[in-house]
């Protein structure tokens, strides 16, 4: 059965794409054996169009499909270049979700439901959340084993992190008691400021911090732009290292929830 690992923050520009994109690829070349899927869940489709391109993409075999209650999912899957990594892609009309699914009594839960068969088919299936605490969050989160949520430090991203929290523990009481925080990953991140120095701890009230940190470097923005992973444009990179380490310590808290959850 799949891990589902949901990488959300309602803040815009905290790296979620560019940490679901670098996963995803860290996991699949990690281990050809291991079959993983992104799903672009933001209809700004910054992850469909890094990933496939200017490639037309109907709603009906995009991620838009997954909440239709048709058992539509598989059509949605996309292959991209590594052959164990596939994509459900995002197209504008996600934006209609939202009031689709307000009223609806299994609104919070369509995105789940479509996830039942492509569990059984991934080892790993990476969610990239759009920046708001929408319905399409919350069916992530409903759907998740894991939350990874990727914080620049500022007094803004403390007030936000209370709101995630206060959301995760809305969804665990109500609607999915598996979810975990896995933690939270300091992206963009420099060290040296006192001011991140002085706030680490006050996040960590609130939240466990993840051990690995993202620097930044213009490469992540040049990869993009070449529509590259991380990986293959600057493999010894400070970032491409630090989302090596990042997959790593991610598969030691799954495997030491698994042990817990097994005991
Ligand atoms: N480590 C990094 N170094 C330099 N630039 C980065 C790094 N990580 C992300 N960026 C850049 O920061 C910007 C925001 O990143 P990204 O799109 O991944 O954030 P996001 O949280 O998904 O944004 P949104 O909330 O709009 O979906 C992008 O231009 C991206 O290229
Ligand atoms: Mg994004």
């Amino acid at each position: 059965m799949a891990i589902v690992l949901s990488i959300t923050n309602q803040k815009g520009g905290v790296a979620k794409t560019t940490t679901a994109l670098s996963l995803a690829h860290a996991f699949a070349r990690r281990d050809a054996q291991k079959k993983i899927l992104l799903i672009d869940l933001d209809s700004q489709r910054n992850a469909t169009s890094i990933l496939l391109g200017n490639q037309d993409i109907p709603p009906e075999k995009s991620v838009y499909a997954l909440f239709q209650n048709k058992r539509s999912e598989s059509a949605a899957l996309y292959p991209t270049p590594l052959a164990n990594l596939f994509v459900i892609p995002s197209n504008l009309h996600l934006v209609e979700v939202e009031s689709q699914l307000t009223g609806a009594l299994d609104g919070f839960f369509r995105l789940n439901d479509a996830l039942q068969t492509l569990r059984h088919e991934f080892d790993y299936i990476i969610l990239d959340c759009p920046p708001s605490l929408s319905v399409i969050t919350i069916n992530a989160m409903v759907s998740a084993d894991f939350l990874l949520i990727p914080l620049q430090i500022s007094k803004f991203s403390i007030d936000g992190i209370q709101n995630i929290r206060d959301a995760v523990t809305t969804v665990n009481r109500r609607y999915n008691a598996h979810l975990k925080i896995a933690g939270g990953c300091l992206t963009l991140h420099d060290g040296r400021t006192t001011l991140s120095q002085a706030m680490i701890p006050e996040v960590e009230k609130i939240l466990p911090i993840l051990k690995t940190t993202v620097p930044r470097s213009v490469a992540v923005e040049e990869a993009h732009l070449m529509r590259r992973d991380i990986f293959d444009y600057a493999p010894d990179n400070k970032v491409a290292v630090a989302y090596r380490e990042l997959a790593d310590e991610l598969l030691a808290v799954f495997e030491s929830q698994r042990g817990a959850a097994a005991s």
